[in-house]
Formats: structure tokens, sequence, C-alpha cells
């Protein structure tokens, strides 16, 4: 299932995956700053092939065309001064457009052509540097790091998570229906999880975490112990 070499001078990794909505950006990035690791959004990849597509007005029926956008997308992780994340996609700041539920869907839609994922392993295993990595997505554990230290998998209620993106949203002054959100989400996780190449499924050596109810905090504190 995997062609990652099993080396154990390589740095390590935390690896967070789960469905859309279930915390794992906000919980790998609080964790990544509190090991003073580095931090890995896979899905800011996908997202930013998906955007740069439609910039480019690549169909996203054209898996061709959206494997060569693959490989012509320059991505740039930053932060501002205030110390908040930026993505920088072909140099120009596309944070806000990224996080959007078009974006997510378009990321959703591309993420299920393999030669995109493939294209986009190497560029995924390039952020493992030390002292080690906290990489979220949807097959960290299972595909891309099957080797990480600790694999986490975070689930909530799909209730639960579409409000959470819809506080997320509305925080940015962005409207949308709640049941709206809870229709794309419930779609984007059944496209994810019956997907052929690397679908949405907790690695069998993954500790699962039910975030439902539960603060930041608490998660937070959780995946630290398994450290331990
Ligand atoms: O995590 P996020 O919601 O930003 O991901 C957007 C989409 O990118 C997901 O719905 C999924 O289809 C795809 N994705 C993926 N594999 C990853 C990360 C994201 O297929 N490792």
């Amino acid at each position: 299932m995997t062609d990652a070499p099993l080396q154990t001078s390589l740095p390590p990794v935390l690896t967070i995956d789960g469905p859309s909505g279930s915390g794992k950006g906000t919980i790998s990035r609080h964790v990544a700053q509190r090991l003073g690791w580095h931090y890995l959004d896979s899905g800011a990849l996908y997202r930013a092939v998906g955007i740069s597509a439609s910039w480019n007005d690549i169909d996203l029926s054209d898996a061709s065309a959206l494997v060569r956008c693959t490989f012509d997308t320059v991505i740039d992780f930053r932060e501002d001064d205030g110390g908040e994340p930026r993505v920088i996609v072909n140099g120009v700041d596309a944070t806000d457009e990224l996080r959007t539920e078009t974006a997510g869907a378009a990321a959703s839609a591309i993420a299920a052509i393999p030669e995109v994922r493939a294209a986009l392993k190497d560029a995924q295993r390039a952020y493992r540097r030390p002292p080690g990595l906290v990489a979220d997505g949807r097959d960290m554990g299972t595909v891309i790091f099957p080797d990480a230290a600790i694999k986490v998998f975070l689930t909530a209620s799909a209730e639960e998570r579409a409000e959470r993106r819809h506080k997320q949203l509305s925080d940015k002054g962005v409207s949308v229906t709640l049941p709206g959100l809870l229709r794309e989400i419930l779609a984007r996780d059944a496209r994810d999880a019956n997907r052929a190449v690397a679908p949405l499924r907790p690695a069998d050596d993954a500790v699962r975490i039910d975030t439902t109810g539960l603060s930041i905090e608490t998660v937070v504190e959780r995946v630290l112990a398994l450290m331990q």
C-alpha cells in the first residue's frame, strides 16, 4: 500500500487525520506550537491547486490539465507580522479564498485524481524536517507518513462540524446557512471516504479521538499526552 521507506533516522512525525471540520487544523497548529515542531496543512496544498486551476479556467474534469497545474503551482506557507499563517499561491496571498467551501469542494474533486495525489506526495514528505513535523490531512497516517511515531484520527458529529465551520466563516463575515454547510460537509465526507485512492480512513494504528463537545485545550492535551 505504501512505498515509503521505513527509516528510524528520519525526524519524528505526528499525523492528525480526520474529516472536514473535525478540528484537525486548529489542534495540529497548537500541538506543533507546543512541541516546537513544523506544521503541514496538507489540505491547503489540494485547495491551492484547486484555486490555481480556477484562476486558469481549468475544468475540474480535465485530469491531465489538473496534473500539469499541480506541477506548475507554487505554494508558500508564511506568517504575517502578527504571526498569523498565510498561504501564498503563485505569488498571490490566497489565504481567505482557500478557506471557502468552494475551494474545499474543488480540492476534494481534484484530490480524487491519482496522478494529482502522486504529484503532491514528495512535496508533502519534504516538510519532514528536524526537530519534527505535525502533519494534518486525510491520508497522513495511511499513505504519506505510514511510519509516523504517533497517529491520531479526529472525529466529531457532522452537526458539530458544520456549526464550527459556520462560526469560522461568520467570524470572517462570510454568510452561509447552517443546513447548506451541513449538506456540503456530508457530500465532501462521502466523496473523501469513497474515492479509490487514499480514501479517508483511520490508519490501523491510529488513536481515535471524538472531539464532539470537547474544548480545543482538552484535545490538545490528549494529543500531547500520547507523546509521553
Ligand atoms: O483539510 P481540508 O478541508 O483543507 O482539505 C480539503 C480537501 O482536500 C479535502 O476534502 C480532501 O478531499 C482533500 N485532501 C486530501 N488529502 C489530504 C488533505 C486534503 O484528499 N491529505
